[in-house]
């Protein structure tokens, strides 16, 4: 494959295998600036693979990767960011516990001194969204968990567009927006292909990539089958390409009639439906389809991703963020905090041991399940943790003041975190 002068990127004899899976196998590919170039091929082609090679997430086994005709060596997330890459990622990589704003500007936070700088943070996606007629995002401070999948998307997209991107891949973007997020869609990749940003678009969809795109490369079992222009090239010659022989219709339809009523529901309703009718019949597959459109952590950048690493640790590791150093930088902070108890408890008891910590595993338990984080993960307040800390500290006390025996004190406290944990099931029981 020749690069012209246009070149922006070209990828040639990536390689890059799973155990024993050859996800690619010496895949050549080359994207101009100002194109869409859309990326086709069956399930398990080796399209996202591809894609996460190029956004420093895997490291190709072998092969070579040019930007401007200059050899790229790209080895992690903040390579690719800084080389002006922007990945949408099919699998939603975003911090379900963070904002819409907090997570569209996930590890490049703005910052006033050292705190965030929150303000300019939310005018700042406002603006975004305006200008990138996300219409569908009214809310820039609602937490990511309580949008729809569909919104969740968009917030990806305007992550993605939030700087400036020499380079934006989109995999399978379409997948839950409706048809009006679509062409909303279509409309802004095409403003950015005029401002001569490459565009590397992956999807199933063969008509949109027909609409959209300027050319097309396909992938089958890890190996570049051909690149043509859209305009030269048929959907029945592209399904030949993907599947590596003719055939009529991608997927054949046989005749098939329905049995009898298996199941039958009338007026179901509840907070969130209201009125739902259907009926399911034997030997028959009933789809639902909804359309769309119809403290100091908190404030500091360091804070903000730490939420993000618990909250989705994946979606961190595609921002770039450095989850090793956080994750360190944690430990330490801890064993410093272990450290002042210890010194507090030695100036306390006037005497030091290693083990004189042991037996208040259960009081920490119980302080931090009080004060409202789940067993089974979520979120938790700093606050929370606090009063539940005070509670069981008064508790504590009140127990060994009133001489009661050590054993019965452990049951007691048993007995606190498990009607936390019932008061948390039965609050989540009632979100649901
Ligand atoms: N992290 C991984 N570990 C092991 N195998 C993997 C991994 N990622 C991908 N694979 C395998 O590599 C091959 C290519 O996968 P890839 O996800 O790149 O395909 P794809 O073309 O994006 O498919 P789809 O259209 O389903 O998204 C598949 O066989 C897949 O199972
Ligand atoms: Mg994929």
């Amino acid at each position: 494959m020749t690069a012209t002068a246009s070149t922006l990127l070209q990828l040639r004899g990536v390689r890059k295998h799973f155990g024993g899976v050859k996800a690619l196998d010496g895949v050549d590919f080359e994207l101009r600036a100002g194109e869409i170039h859309a990326l086709l091929g069956e399930n398990g082609a080796g399209k996202s693979t591809l894609i996460k090679v190029l956004g420093g997430i895997h490291l190709p086994d072998s092969g070579e990767i040019f930007l401007d005709g200059s050899p790229a060596h790209i080895r992690s997330v903040s390579d690719a960011n800084r080389m002006g890459v922007r990945i949408i990622h099919q699998e939603l990589a975003l911090a379900p516990n963070l904002t819409v704003a907090e997570n569209i500007y996930l590890g490049r936070e703005p910052c006033r001194f050292a705190l965030l700088d929150r303000g300019r943070m939310n005018r700042d996606a406002v603006g975004l969204v305006r200008e990138l007629r996300l219409s569908e995002i009214h809310d820039v401070t609602a937490v990511v968990s309580r949008l729809s999948v569909a919104r969740q998307q968009l917030v990806e997209i305007a992550r993605a567009l939030s700087s400036q991107a020499r380079i934006l891949v989109l995999d399978e973007p379409t997948s839950s927006l409706s048809e009006a997020e679509t062409e909303s869609l279509f409309a802004t990749l095409r403003r950015l292909r005029a401002q001569g940003v490459g565009i590397i678009y992956i999807s199933h969809r063969l008509e949109e990539i027909l609409r959209l795109a300027d050319r097309v490369t396909v992938l089958r079992d890890g190996h570049s089958i051909g690149t043509q222009r859209v305009g030269a090239i048929n959907q029945r010659e592209l399904v030949r390409w993907m599947v590596g022989r003719d055939i009529a219709q991608h997927y054949a339809r046989a005749a098939h009639r329905p049995g009898g009523v298996a199941l039958e529901v009338c007026g179901l309703r509840n907070g969130r439906v209201q009125g739902v009718s259907f009926t399911l019949r034997y030997g028959e597959i009933l789809s639902f389809a909804g359309l769309v459109g119809a403290g100091l952590l908190h404030r500091t950048r360091f804070g903000q991703h730490l939420y993000a690493m618990g909250g989705n640790r994946e979606a961190a590791r595609f921002t770039g963020i450095p989850l090793a150093r956080i994750e360190i930088t944690v430990y330490v902070i801890c064993s410093l905090l272990a450290g002042v108890a210890g010194m507090i408890s030695a100036a306390q008891l006037y005497s030091a041991e290693p083990a004189s910590g042991e037996g208040f595993e259960l009081n920490a338990i119980a302080a931090v399940v009080v004060g409202g984080t789940s067993f089974t993960g979520g979120v938790g307040t700093m606050y929370g943790t606090l009063i539940g800390a005070v509670i069981i500290g008064i508790l504590d006390k009140g127990l060994n003041q009133a001489g009661v025996h050590f054993s019965i004190q452990y049951i007691v406290k048993g007995l606190v975190i498990l009607a936390a944990v019932y008061v948390d099931v039965q609050r989540r029981n009632r979100h649901r």
